[in-house]
């Protein structure tokens, strides 16, 4: 037995405390609070399994970076091998042919408007690496971003969220960032006539409340970018990989950004990986002499591991045709839950894209639930968390409220989910919701608190 198999026999039981001593105690306090204090033993596509052989269905994907199911098999091969190699990575002044192969099949899977890619080792790097790079390339400093948006917590990247709950705090955040209202062109066009804003930075479906764009919404952002200069950014971080039913959500639309950002699935949930993939002048306008070759970078960004399960990653989804299993999964989602909106009054909408689904709950019209009422007057969002706790407990399935304040849930479940999966999902939701309808609700404020911050991102 190897000691690390050792050590986790021997201390694995003390996770929780361990974690509340020497990390973070007022999130096991919450997990506890909400009942969602597990002690993780395994996990395998998209399953995890307790210490006492429970098995969950884990809808929430590790907020949507195990696109290939949990330990891939495939993906952990390519990974031992590239340890054996013992490649000669990150020599720094010096460069290897892994980051080179996996840019080069990026590149050939994205639209023909991107030209290089900047290796990052997270999203909210390579969101920074856009706002930056942004800047430098087109001489401006303003950014835009589309309200509800997510783009990361850095810095930057949290200057252009539009979270309170995230921003309050921390600030003052960064000069020279506004929001417009998502799918309104009208609001972007008179921001973007001005002809001082860097870039655009939008995510193709919003990830706060699984929000699609509206027709047209995201061609009329493209052309209208292209008219008064401005860097259109999309931020695939969530949407790519398959999420939505093709490789990178754009396609739908037939997007052709100067800058897109990725990070999440790229390495099957194994490394830490994220990418810039930027137009050709933006490329040229940064590194634009020897004396900046090294404008941009971070020490880790292109290391061997990441570009290893990436290079396998993108091989895995397309031998195990993932993508178009995310599209035909969804619209089965979609078939089963639509129905959920005429079966009760609670529900308002059950919407997705792929496998990026959601369902939002409202007061209904005229008298109605007055459990709903009572529920979501102590505690915006609560009435979701009412489902999500449940479906949890007493289900075994992992899913998480979109937002802060929001009743909507939402999953961004592995890719390789079954159809038998799905049906899981669709039976629990449906009882789960009549049972929270019905809920004497007074006693379940006690853990309102404590849920607020269960939707964090
Ligand atoms: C659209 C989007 N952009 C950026 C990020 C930040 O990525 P990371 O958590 O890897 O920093 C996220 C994370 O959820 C995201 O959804």
């Amino acid at each position: 037995m190897g000691w690390l198999t050792e050590l986790v026999e021997e201390r694995g039981a003390e996770a929780l405390d361990l974690h509340a001593q020497t990390i973070n105690p007022q999130f096991v306090k919450l997990l506890r609070t909400i009942g969602f204090d597990r002690r993780w033993a395994r996990a395998q596509g998209a399953h995890l399994w307790d210490d006492d052989g429970n098995r969950y269905l884990d809808l929430l994907g590790g907020f949507g970076m195990f696109n290939v199911g949990r330990n891939n098999p495939r993906i952990r091969e390519a990974l031992v091998e590239a340890l054996e190699l013992e490649r000669p990575g990150s020599v720094q002044l010096g460069v290897d042919v892994l980051p080179a192969l996996l840019a080069e099949e990026l590149l050939r899977r994205a639209p023909v408007s991107v030209d290089k890619v900047l290796f990052t080792s997270s999203g909210t790097e390579a969101v920074e690496a856009a706002l930056k790079l942004g800047r430098a390339a087109t001489g401006r400093s303003r950014v835009l971003s589309a309200e509800h948006g997510f783009h990361g917590l850095t810095l930057g990247a949290l200057s252009a969220n539009d979270g309170r709950e995230f921003t309050e705090r921390f600030g003052p955040l960064l000069p020279g960032f506004g929001r417009v209202p998502w799918n309104d062109l009208e609001a972007l066009e008179r921001e973007l006539a001005r002809e001082d804003v860097a870039l655009f930075l939008v995510e193709p479906v919003q990830g706060k409340g699984v929000n699609l764009p509206a027709p047209g919404y995201l061609e009329g952002a493209q052309e209208l970018c292209r008219r008064f200069g401005t860097l259109f950014c999309v931020d695939e971080v969530q949407t790519g990989f398959g999420r939505t039913g093709r490789l990178l959500a754009l396609e739908h639309w037939g997007l052709e950004p100067d800058l897109i950002t990725v990070a999440k699935s790229l390495s099957g949930g194994y490394v830490p990986v994220g990418a810039l993939l930027m137009a050709r002048r933006v490329h040229e306008e940064v590194f634009d002499s020897m004396p900046h070759a090294m404008s941009h970078g971070s020490t880790f960004a292109p290391n061997e591991l990441a570009m290893a399960a990436g290079l396998a990653t993108l091989h895995e989804l397309r031998e195990r045709r993932l993508v178009e299993e995310s599209a035909r999964l969804g619209e089965r989602l979609l078939e089963l839950t639509l129905p959920l909106v005429d079966e009760f009054e609670v529900v308002q909408d059950v919407r997705g894209l792929g496998l990026a689904w959601a369902i939002e709950f409202g007061e209904p019209d005229g008298g109605g639930s007055m459990t709903y009422r009572l529920v979501e007057r102590a505690q915006q969002g609560l009435f979701a968390q009412l489902v999500v706790v449940p479906l949890f407990t007493k289900h075994r399935i992992l899913t998480q409220v979109a937002g802060h304040d929001m009743a909507v849930i939402r999953i961004l479940p592995p890719l390789v989910l079954t159809d038998a999966d799905v049906e899981e999902f669709a039976d629990a939701l449906r009882a789960t919701i009549k049972g929270a309808q019905r809920m004497p609700t007074l006693t379940k404020f006690a853990f309102s608190a404590a849920t607020a911050a269960v939707s964090r991102r």
